[in-house]
């Protein structure tokens, strides 16, 4: 969500090294692009609701600067639209801004006494209060130490000042920044993905830390707090953004399950020890959003079913603000793909204020979920580019099966001979994936049966209905259909009302609960409704589905994991014969870094 990119350059490239980087940003989600640069004595501002390459088509190919602070905006507080737009400028300051500011409403009664706005945002606010310390105190430090005192929220800013030219600022709470450096240049971002081109070297900034760039030097602070800073770097692989022969990152993401898996669990495969212990613990809490809250759901079963933990889940924006039951006998698991998200961030940080113990199963390694949990477990699924997500999310699925897997090994609730057969079967597992990545024909003929549909259904029991969940929100993100997830036991106090003649209804059967799924299944025949099965046993529902998909017989280990992958493929299929803009859905973004 956002992108941010600062440049200070020796060359007078900047405005170019500025825009390709928010170019390898346009993944995390936005609805206008925009830049400010140096030209002589003056900042000169661009900016555009639409794609950067929009952007990019109104600024002069001739333009050269040493300096540029460049921005795509995801709108929180006001339409996307030009004037909306980064960067703002008000009197010496200009500014771009990734994240809310909370108490703007206040602010801006007080500050419009002496400017005059021109946008909706919170960040306009933002820039105004920074000019009225400025022309106060003549001190930036003196204005970012209040500004640091006085704003509620989140952000990430970058900001110039008329006065200071060939600098930038950089200011962080609750929204990631770093910063790069190599020979010829400094670099900031909001993500590894716009600076690694140019260098792997860099700063990260914490919450209330920042910085002071020019072109030979950088100066760190903690509010008005000089201080010293490590330089990391970065470890990752296979950051290509490089779409390939694929028409789209969410094919090329899928057709990469196979390699993840293998990436992320084969480790463990042959050495479980490796893998953190969960089985001391009397209660585990797992919070996470969308998708990844969808993977807690199948380890809460696993955990609690295989391995006897009592385990809860929870949605990160829910547990921010819920009370908390935790003592020493409890761990609390967070799964994130970006490791950056607003909603888990923040309940992580509670839950660490309580000094409880935290694991994190995280897919970006320099994120910030990563950086603050006691343990972390990677899912090296690589970079995820397409807002879907489908690669990280069955690599943390898996790490949550391995987890209870250990568990229950360790407590003795399973005899070695079944250890030993449900790890052969997660050798297995990534050739099984792929083998159902390659029967696209099976799904592209669901995907154009459902073309005309405008409500699609999915229904299951047990860890059949979590996985049905995550098939229900991959529809609602790539073809924009509604669509809803019911356990199918519950339909009949209520949702059945829904079903009609003709009503296309997926249904995942793939457990020891069939029997019952299969009779409500029926009740939605008799109603009308069409059934997809999702399913490992051929001989159901045999003469009344309308269609069905085979995945192979496995244990509840690995099961949802297979259970999955053609519920993406038709969800991307379809999409695709709906002409949706698939890897860029409307009004989403990848890295959800604002509340
Ligand atoms: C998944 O397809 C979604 N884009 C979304 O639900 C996502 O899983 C959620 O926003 C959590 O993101 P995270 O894993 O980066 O924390
Ligand atoms: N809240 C700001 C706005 O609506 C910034 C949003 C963003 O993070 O892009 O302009």
């Amino acid at each position: 969500m956002c992108g941010i990119v600062g440049i200070l350059n020796k060359k007078e490239d900047a405005i170019k090294m500025a825009l390709d980087g928010l170019s390898s940003l346009e993944y995390r989600g936005y609805d206008s692009a925009g830049i400010a640069y140096q030209k002589d004595e003056s900042i000169i501002t661009v900016k555009t609701k639409g794609r950067v390459q929009k952007l990019k088509e109104k600024i002069d190919k001739n333009e050269k600067s040493l300096l540029a602070i460049a921005h795509t905006r995801w709108a929180t507080h006001g339409e996307a639209n030009d004037r909306n737009a980064h960067p703002h400028t008000i009197g010496d300051i200009t500014i771009v801004h990734n994240g809310i500011i909370e108490n703007e409403q206040e602010l801006k009664e007080e500050l419009k006494k002496y400017y005059t706005f021109q946008s909706d945002t919170d960040t306009e606010v933002a820039c105004a209060f920074l000019d009225f310390y400025y022309q106060k105190t003549n001190s930036m430090i003196d204005t970012i130490t209040k500004f640091m005192d006085t704003i509620k929220g989140s952000y990430a800013i970058l900001i110039l000042c008329k006065k200071e030219p060939d600098t930038i600022y950089a200011i962080k709470k609750d929204s990631p920044l770093i910063i790069a450096i190599n020979e010829e240049s400094k670099l900031i971002a909001s993500d590894v993905p716009a600076i690694l081109k140019y260098s792997k070297n860099y700063y990260v900034l914490e919450d209330m830390e920042w910085a002071k760039i020019t072109k030979n030097d950088i100066s760190f602070y903690q509010k008005s707090k000089k201080i010293e800073k490590e330089i990391n770097t970065f470890e990752g692989s296979n950051l290509s953004s490089d779409k390939g022969c694929y028409p789209h990152y969410m094919l090329k993401e899928m057709m990469e399950e196979k390699e993840s898996l293998e990436k992320t669990i084969l480790p463990y495969l042959t050495n479980l020890d490796l893998l953190t212990d969960v089985s001391k613990y009397k209660k585990i809490e797992i919070v996470a959003c969308g998708s990844a809250y969808h993977a807690g759901l199948i380890g809460k079963y696993l955990l609690e079913e295989k391995a006897n933990i009592e385990t809860h889940v929870e949605l990160a924006s829910e547990y921010r603000y819920k009370h908390l039951f935790l003592d020493s006998d409890s761990l609390v698991i967070f799964i994130s793909q970006s490791g950056e998200t607003a909603d888990t961030l923040a309940a992580l940080k509670k839950v660490k204020k309580q000094g409880i113990k935290t694991l994190g199963i995280i897919n970006v390694k320099e994120s910030s979920i990563a950086r603050y949990v006691d343990d972390v477990l990677y899912t090296e699924a690589g970079c995820e580019i397409a807002v879907a997500t489908t690669k990280a999310y069955v690599t943390q699925v898996a790490l949550l099966s391995l987890l209870a897997l250990k568990a229950a090994k360790k407590k003795k609730l399973l005899k070695e001979e079944e250890v030993k057969k449900i790890l052969e079967e997660f050798y297995q597992l990534p050739r099984q994936v792929n083998d159902l990545l390659q029967e696209k024909e099976s799904s592209k003929k669901i995907a154009r049966m459902l073309t005309k549909e405008k409500d699609i259904f999915y229904l299951g029991r047990g860890l059949d209905s979590y996985v049905m969940m995550e098939g229900s929100l991959k529809l609602k993100e790539i073809t924009y259909l509604h669509s809803e997830c019911y356990s199918a036991g519950e339909l009949k106090h209520g949702s059945i009302s829904l079903i009609e003649k003709g009503s296309k209804i997926f249904i995942g059967a793939t457990t020891e609960l069939n029997d019952k799924t299969i009779s409500n299944a029926k009740e939605v025949i008799a109603r009308g409704g069409e059934i997809i099965l999702i399913t490992n046993d051929d001989t159901l529902l045999q003469k009344e589905r309308k269609e069905r998909i085979l995945i192979p017989i496995t244990s509840s280990f690995v099961s949802p994991i297979l259970e999955v992958i053609p519920l993406q493929m038709i969800a991307y299929y379809l999409g695709c014969y709906l002409k949706r803009d698939i890897d860029k859905p409307r009004n989403l973004a990848k890295s959800v870094t604002v509340e």
